[in-house]
């Protein structure tokens, strides 16, 4: 699929998934000459022309942060000034999508603030996938395409027989419980939720689990693993609780701090995310299960390229029936 109509750059936040993408989608990854000078500042130049080009970059708002956000920056920067004929942003991770909202007063909503940065420098065409909240896409006014790792994680444990009566999807708070909701349909699982409660601030928490998992394979599911605190203390209360088996469902792995020590302790049997977030060779451990999401972005980048609805991309191939 290589046409002189559009390239393709990976700014390197997680180069295996951009080539992943790049070979899936048969386009070859455009060089640019990226270096950091001694202050810390950012050198980029788009080594071949992209004048009257479409241009697709691939970069996540990962660790770190802000070098990565301002690699974006600094590449979308140079592309406009050479006339390249769009710039089209594909974030597997957009980090920040937890400030979405002032839940006190004087915060930021950081979000938001992105969204102006990237629209302002002239993007055209958002591709990001499991964002916080769907309501994100509202800060933006160019077109987002917002894809979601079901596919590939109901296809995982269709693979692995694991649907049907025996298995209870789990939200470890109420955020989740919408996308928990989804994906127990597209297994034709039950679904449960841990309810939280510190009834005074600093005491311990106290866990309440609404649905039944006692005697049932439980997946805890959510959007990001953090500090990796949320699942640990959600799996806890449903061993205690009596689920056989616990895995836990993330897309995006931050696992931050000691996240990997927690999970590793925590009465889980497996930590199962996507490669959106490039995850290090210390933070590799046994529990975990890694699912590529590179088809979908391929799949999704194909489809914009030649004008296709993306509607084909909401349902899960192993249920077509259940809209995600
Ligand atoms: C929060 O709203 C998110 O959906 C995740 O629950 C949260 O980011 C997980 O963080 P941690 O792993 O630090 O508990």
């Amino acid at each position: 699929m290589s046409n002189p109509e559009y390239r393709l750059f990976q700014l390197g936040s997680n180069p295996s998934l951009a080539e992943e993408i790049a070979s899936i989608s048969d386009i070859p990854l455009a060089a640019v000459d990226l270096e950091t000078f001694a202050d810390n500042e950012i050198y980029e130049r788009i080594v071949d022309s992209v004048r009257g080009q479409d241009v697709y970059v691939i970069q996540g708002i990962t660790t770190p942060v802000h070098d990565n956000l301002m690699r974006l920056m600094v590449f979308i920067d140079a592309a406009r000034r050479t006339s390249a004929r769009s710039i089209n942003v594909i974030i597997p991770y957009f980090g920040y999508a937890r400030s979405d909202r002032k839940a006190r007063s004087r915060e930021p909503i950081v979000a938001r603030l992105i969204a102006d940065l990237l629209e302002t420098q002239g993007v055209k065409r958002l591709m990001a996938m499991d964002l916080h909240t769907s309501q994100v896409q509202g800060f933006f006014d160019i077109p987002v395409d917002h894809l979601l790792a079901t596919p590939v994680q109901s296809h995982y444990f269709y693979e692995q027989g694991l649907t049907g009566d025996d298995v209870v999807v789990v939200s470890p708070d109420p955020n989740s419980l919408k996308m928990v909701q989804n994906f127990a349909k597209v297994l034709n699982a039950n679904w449960a939720i841990v309810d939280a409660r510190e009834e005074e601030h600093g005491q311990a928490k106290h866990f309440q689990i609404t649905g039944t998992v006692a005697g049932k394979h439980a997946i805890l599911m959510d959007d990001i693993i953090d500090s990796g605190r949320t699942m640990a203390q959600a799996s806890q209360a449903l061993a205690d609780a009596g689920a056989t088996k616990i895995d836990a469902l993330a897309t995006h792995p931050v696992l931050s701090h000691h996240a990997v020590e927690r999970l590793e302790a925590a009465p889980l049997d497996r930590v199962i995310v996507t490669n959106t977030i490039e995850i290090p060779a210390e933070k590799r451990f046994d529990k975990l299960v890694e699912l590529s999401v590179a088809p979908l972005f391929a799949e999704g980048l194909r489809r914009v390229i030649n004008h296709e609805s993306m509607a084909g991309m909401l349902t899960s191939p192993d249920n077509p029936e259940v809209s995600l």
